[in-house]
């Protein structure tokens, strides 16, 4: 069992972040509602809780029906962060006063250091000519504690935010009104690994590759003697849980690899010399891309054409799953957000712009037990899992690359012409992004983009090759810079870097004679052009 921080959740939009720097810190950590009862979190000491952190919100502490901080957190005798909200509400629960600020404070701020406090003693960014020592951090409030409750003494303060932290050391209550969690807070990995190592006291234990010695023997006890069928994608987390079982039961593990004939250049081989080849895991590969491409026919509306490889995806999964009478369990690549993410889908909140389909959708119907073995983890620990388990690096530092495929990157009519252009430009695209490396960071265009690829457009327009007139179609080039692919930034990529793709792609791939790139942020675009 791993010693543990809970961290409960009010509704701020970085409260992940959170739980993600908490592991950075080698400590592992559960992100709960704000609002758990009393015995559940009695019950966690017996699973080895060590602190409690309050995540921020967009509520007021004052407002009569915000959510309140379950009492229990105040008496189990751990050590509390509060963080943003999650400070206000320790103040307005334990006796102090929470007011309106007169000076709401978004965005860079710097806040002195005081009182000596353990949590932020010997850290700083600066310090005045006076010796206060001073942090560069990120302030996203309109409320702020007032005045103290009993016991707490002030930590920090800004010129309009005299209280932007408090603590109370004899019983592990600190709370900072900043964001320690966005790297925007310069000293924020530091605040929070001294509060949960050293306040704490967690010993780190929660690392990759020790974690796959651990998920190996819960993977065994779990499926027992059973076989499991597992949707391989080529993905990243269907990758990683596939190594991971694979290592845990060898072959009583299937994998079934649909091909829809919309993957990217060579995908299928480099899955199948993976996996079948490398790591002798069982694949059945089946090529469904005639099949879907019969279906796309004449089919040009983007959320048709998406459900349309969703249902068919299901049922070539299914036929060729039902085939598998000794299979007990179905494996996903279910990973932490995608947890979170459904948990907060349940209050209805969420506003689906794209119905999104991927492997982890399939139905109940398969009468198969769920086997997620990365159920606990984030993306950047599955890919350190990925890497302990001996797949490729490049396998696993991909980037993403959406479930129906190249079929939201053909606008409108998917054809099996369109998709082999589409296929061949892109694969330009990436090498020349792998090829060009920045000299500030010394690393690739293709590490400094979070997600690149090509788009076919359907129109055609006038070129001139050699003596000739083309009239062929058009590619645009896409690249964006994101943390959480909710909101992205086009990628500011070098001219020498577009020039040498564009005349790549004209020159080798006959049938497009002109490549745009896409400069359309996250809002108001999305990131797909479909
Ligand atoms: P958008 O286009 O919504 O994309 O800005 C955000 C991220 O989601 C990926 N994406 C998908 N992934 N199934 C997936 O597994 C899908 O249907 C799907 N649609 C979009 C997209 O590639 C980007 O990373």
């Amino acid at each position: 069992m791993h010693q543990r921080i809970l961290i409960l959740d009010y509704g701020s939009q970085v409260t992940q972040l959170i739980a993600r720097r908490v592991r950075e810190a080698g400590v592992y950590c559960e992100l709960h509602p704000g609002d758990v009862t009393d015995e559940f979190l009695r019950g966690q000491l017996a699973q080895g809780l060590k602190g409690v952190i309050l995540s921020g919100s967009h509520a007021s502490a004052y407002e009569e029906d915000s959510l309140k901080v379950p009492p229990a957190v105040f008496d189990l005798g751990v050590p509390v962060l509060g963080i943003c909200y999650g400070m206000q509400a320790m103040a307005q629960q334990l006796g102090g006063e929470v007011s309106n600020a007169d000076h709401r404070e978004f965005g860079y701020a710097e806040v002195r250091a005081r009182g000596h406090t353990k949590l932020l003693n010997g850290i700083e960014d600066f310090s005045t000519p006076e010796g206060h020592g001073m942090l560069k951090v990120w302030m996203s409030h309109g409320d702020q504690v007032t005045r103290l409750p009993d016991g707490f003494k002030v930590m920090a303060s800004t010129d309009s935010c005299p209280i932007a932290g408090m603590a109370d050391e004899a019983r592990g209550f600190y709370a900072v009104q900043f964001h320690p969690e966005v790297t925007h807070t310069v000293q924020g990995q530091a605040l929070l690994n001294r509060f949960v190592l050293e306040i704490c006291g967690c010993v780190g234990d929660w690392n990759m590759p020790n974690y796959v010695e651990e998920a190996v023997a819960r993977i065994r006890e779990q499926v027992g003697d059973d076989e499991v069928i597992l949707g391989l994608s080529g993905g990243v987390d269907s990758s990683v849980a596939a190594a991971l079982i694979h290592k845990a039961i060898g072959d009583r593990l299937t994998c079934v690899f649909v091909d829809h004939g919309l993957l990217r250049l060579d995908e299928g081989k480099q899955v199948m010399k993976t996996f079948a080849e490398n790591m002798g895991v069982k694949i059945i590969h089946v090529d469904a891309s005639s099949q879907f491409m019969g279906k796309l026919s004449g089919v040009t509306d983007p959320e048709a054409k998406r459900k349309i490889i969703g249902k068919e995806f299901v049922e070539v999964f299914q036929s060729e799953s039902g085939k598998l009478k000794q299979a007990k369990w179905l494996a996903q690549g279910t990973i932490y957000p995608d947890v979170i993410e459904s948990a907060g889908a349940k209050t209805g909140k969420a506003v689906a712009i794209k119905s999104h389909h991927n492997v982890g959708g399939l139905p109940d119907t398969l009468n198969l037990k769920l086997l997620e073995p990365l159920r606990e983890l984030f993306k950047d620990e599955v890919r350190k899992l990925g890497v302990a388990l001996g797949l490729p690096h490049g396998m696993v530092y991909r980037h993403p690359f959406p479930g129906p495929g190249l079929g939201v990157r053909i606008l409108g009519e998917v054809k099996t012409e369109y998709a082999d252009l589409l296929r061949r430009a892109d694969a330009i695209f990436i090498e020349e992004l792998h090829n060009h490396i920045d000299k500030a960071s010394n690393l690739s265009w293709y590490d400094l983009t979070s997600q690149a690829f090509a788009v076919f457009l359907p129109v055609k327009s006038v070129g001139v090759m050699g003596d000739g007139r083309t009239y062929d179609y058009v590619v645009a080039l896409r690249a964006v810079q994101t943390t959480d692919f909710m909101t992205a930034d086009w990628a500011p990529l070098p001219y020498p870097l577009l020039a040498k793709v564009s005349s790549r792609i004209i020159n080798e791939v006959r049938g497009i004679n002109r490549v745009v790139y896409d400069v359309s942020s996250k809002p108001p675009a999305t990131i797909e052009w479909e």
